[in-house]
């Protein structure tokens, strides 16, 4: 199977008819709504951390006691799923990052902003944009002008990367981990401006810790010549998070500019953008937000903030009707967030929808959410290696500050299994047709950053990760990813499901 085939293709089969038990489907009753139950940010957060007033629900580490923690969460995120999501009953979803799911309530009022858009075309926007953005901003840590809408993660970012004043020679520091969209632009700036493309290795293995990769980058970072460090948090092939405050530390000391894909961070980790420290955020409406397809958000840093006193980068505005903002890329007191949303007349109730979406994540509290998925995780990675062994995921597990909802994994016994493309497509295609459970998977293998006619393209199989040692550079592929996201909608007895499922599966499979 080609790379060049649209990612998790192989997951967009019609769902399953045959033999799908219903393992994931837990039981339905809860007489009160998600909203009654535990609703208050204090009990939230009691039970987030395991202790009333702990600030650090993420701090949390993969030996935590979750007894208290799931007895309280666990019925909540259940009635939330019943409440406001309409899923595919015979199919589990441990999916979100491809397309989350829009809840009920948003959609009742997208629906309503359609048929209002139907009624009345003359409006360009169902809410004022302005109050729009404001909600976004206020909900992801910032100030509206530092928040354009955008179409999605691409767009956003397609708009940040083209936007820098490109000069030959300038070096953009890359992770060799980037999704198909990251590696695409730096390509094709690389190829119109004559940037020079430089790579990291990842730190793997379990016990990794923040430091360590932040180390890792700060070897390839050159003070003056490294124009743009570019990363994703959390990474799409194995799910890591990456230290993306420390990142901008050692970003702003080089006078560097930092660029991030975050397709998987806002919805699915508290986004307090301003704290951050970086320049260019890019975010998703569609996927942990559970908003709209065709939406996104593009943080640009619009001032000096105390996270990052330095000057702003020169910018150049790609997609704008704004003609108040200079011409020239030059920086000053202006609302680049508005500048950068006024282009045509592209709303008709999404926007609205997006910020809806947004605005339930606040009421539920962006804090319990991110703790959930956290825990979840925690839970996910923990019922794989009690079957699968250490080996089988792909991502640290024992440093926090790098875990995520994600969890790449591969269950099969033997580095040859485990590299073979079509063995793991088929897994996933088997997974969905016979167990009813939906993941998603593939890295982009020998199709990432380093490619034909690149002699080194050849050490990197198809559908594995192209990491590099972050040591020597050395082509260090990683095995070929299985994806499981633990969501709001799932629970521990899918995950225990799953996990049984696989076992099955991995027995027929390997032979
Ligand atoms: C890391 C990453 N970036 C970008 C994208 C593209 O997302 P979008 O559809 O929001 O453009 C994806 C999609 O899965 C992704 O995983």
């Amino acid at each position: 199977m080609s790379t060049d085939l649209p990612l998790n293709q192989a997951e967009s089969s019609t769902p399953p008819l045959s033999r799908r038990s219903m393992l994931g489907a837990m039981g339905t009753g809860f007489g009160l709504g998600y909203a009654a139950l535990a609703s208050t940010q204090a009990q939230a957060q009691a039970a987030a951390t395991g202790k009333t007033g702990e600030a650090k629900p993420t701090a949390l580490t993969l030996n935590a006691d979750d007894t208290t923690y799931f007895a309280q969460e666990e019925p909540y995120f259940m009635q939330l799923a019943r409440d406001e999501f309409t899923l595919d009953p015979a199919v589990v979803y441990f999916m979100a990052a491809q397309k989350g799911s829009i809840p009920k309530s948003v959609m009742l009022r997208y629906k309503e902003g359609l048929d209002q858009g139907a009624r009345d075309p003359f409006p360009v926007y169902v809410q004022p944009v302005a109050q729009m953005r404001a909600s976004i901003a206020k909900c992801y840590g910032t100030t509206p002008d530092q928040i354009a809408i955008t179409r999605n993660t691409t767009d956003a970012l397609t708009l940040a990367m083209n936007g820098i004043e490109w000069k030959a020679g300038d070096e953009i520091l890359i992770s060799p981990l980037e999704h198909p969209t990251g590696i695409t632009l730096a390509l094709r700036i690389a190829a119109r401006y004559g940037v020079i493309i430089k790579q990291w290795g990842i730190p793997v293995g379990k016990n990794v810790t923040a430091d360590e990769v932040v180390a890792a980058l700060q070897r390839r970072v050159v003070p003056g010549k490294t124009k743009v460090i570019f990363f994703s948090s959390p990474l799409w092939p194995t799910g890591m998070r990456l230290p993306e405050r420390k990142i901008a530390e050692v970003a702003q000391k080089a006078g560097a500019i930092t660029i991030v894909d975050g397709a998987h961070y806002n919805g699915m980790i508290d986004p307090k953008l301003d704290e951050t420290g970086i320049d260019f955020f890019a975010l998703c409406g569609h996927k942990w937000q559970n908003g709209p397809g065709g939406t996104g958000v593009l943080y640009v840093r619009n001032k000096k903030l105390p996270s990052n006193q330095t000057d702003l980068p020169r910018f150049h505005l790609i997609r704008s009707q704004s003609r108040d903002i200079p011409f020239d890329g030059s920086r000053g007191d202006w609302d680049i967030g508005a500048a950068l949303t006024f282009y045509g007349f592209p709303e008709s109730g999404d926007w609205r929808a997006l910020t809806d979406a947004c605005l339930l994540w606040d009421k539920i509290g962006r804090q319990r959410i991110e703790a959930w998925h956290m825990r979840l995780g925690n839970y996910f990675v923990k019922q794989l290696v009690a079957n699968f062994g250490e080996a089988s995921i792909l991502r640290p597990t024992q440093d926090p500050a790098l875990n995520s909802g994600i969890i790449a994994f591969n269950p099969f016994p033997t580095k040859e299994q485990r590299w073979n493309e079509k063995l793991n497509v088929d897994f996933r295609a088997n997974m969905l047709r016979d167990y009813g459970f939906r993941i998603s998977g593939l890295g982009v293998g020998n199709n990432g950053l380093t490619r034909r006619p690149d002699p080194e393209a050849a050490a990197f199989p198809a559908g594995t990760i192209p990491n590099r040692d972050p040591a020597s550079l050395a082509p260090a592929p990683m095995d070929h990813p299985q994806r499981v996201n633990a969501c709001v909608w799932n629970n521990r007895a899918q995950i225990d499901n799953f996990c049984a499922a696989t076992k099955d599966l991995v027995k027929k499979m390997a032979v």
